[in-house]
């Protein structure tokens, strides 16, 4: 049985293969529209989520299966004190794959160990978020054409955003990818990140604070939110929290062919001005999320042979 916890637990094939699944399933929706018939999906939030929880049911009922689950800890049985590890061995019983988000690291690997059915991890903490990276990679492949042979540039709180963490390793392992880590040096990426992807693996990479200095060599450039539920003191999130605003000034200077992309929620780190420059791709990758998903939930049930 296959769970998806850390980008790293697919292959580059099987990525490749989700996306031209995606894909496919993009051009095709009626062909996929019976696939899971039969199937459930448990969404199990113990954290917010807009997109996530809700491109996931609509992913499942897209492809003819039903959902079921619980969007707060406080409307699930956790609010008793109950463990991950009870919890899953019970929905277990219930559904064929569930969605687990988390405040803590950890969680969906622990939640995976006692299960008999697929788990997705859809955020743990700050640690990851990989069925955001086959968005994100699913928005790069369609806006770029390519997934090697860019310069890509993550902007903001790249210290506790587990989008960007994940995104990072699954990006590392296409050729010729240049990272531009644009942070507050508070918001750095963590140290044994940056061994693991970049150092042990002679991947090249550049720190800046200054987003100006970078723009006009970016083919990408992945915004931030400041994850504010991850500081330890209001004060700190307070002082970071308006390090960087994308608006079309700033824009000036990049390329014609830039693709903005965010996961989203947004707070005040992109102008809305922008939303309506041909650069910003933040919102077809919303659109993107539903049919990444697809495909992922097919290749974890077993359905895309
Ligand atoms: C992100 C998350 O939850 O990590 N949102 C998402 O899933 N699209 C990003 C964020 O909350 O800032």
């Amino acid at each position: 049985m296959k769970h998806l916890i850390d980008p790293m637990d697919m292959t580059v094939e099987e990525i490749d293969h989700i996306l031209a699944l995606a894909i496919d399933i993009m051009a095709n929706r009626e062909k996929y529209s019976e696939v899971c018939k039969g199937k459930k999906l448990a969404t199990l939030f113990y954290e917010p989520s807009t997109r996530t929880r809700l491109s996931f049911e609509a992913a499942m009922m897209e492809l003819g299966g039903n959902v079921l689950g619980f969007s707060s800890a406080n409307s699930s049985s956790a609010a008793k004190g109950e463990s991950i590890a009870d919890t899953i061995r019970t929905v277990s019983c219930y559904a064929d794959i569930a969605a687990i988000r988390h405040p803590k690291e950890g969680a969906p690997l622990l939640a995976s160990m006692h299960s008999s059915i697929p788990i997705i991890n859809a955020g743990d903490g700050g640690h990851n978020h990989p069925s955001q990276t086959l968005t994100d990679l699913l928005t790069i492949k369609r806006t770029k054409g390519r997934l090697d042979n860019l310069t890509i540039g993550f902007c903001g709180d790249l210290k506790f955003g587990r989008t960007v963490h994940s995104l990072i390793k699954a990006m590392a392992r296409y050729e010729n990818v240049n990272f531009v880590l644009i942070s507050p040096p508070e918001l750095q990426v963590p140290e044994y990140l940056k061994e693991d992807v970049f150092i042990k693996k002679n991947i090249p990479y550049t720190e800046v604070v200054s987003m100006d200095e970078v723009m006009p060599q970016l083919d990408i450039l992945y915004m931030t939110r400041v994850q504010k539920e991850r500081f330890f003191n209001e004060a700190d999130y307070i002082r970071l929290k308006d390090s960087y605003i994308l608006d079309l000034e700033k824009l000036e200077t990049a390329k014609n062919d830039l693709a903005i992309l965010h996961p989203l929620p947004r707070v005040n780190e992109i102008s809305v001005k922008v939303d309506d420059d041909p650069r910003a791709c933040y919102f077809k990758q919303v659109e993107c999320g539903k049919f990444a998903r697809m495909a992922l939930i097919m290749n974890l049930l077993g359905l895309d042979k």
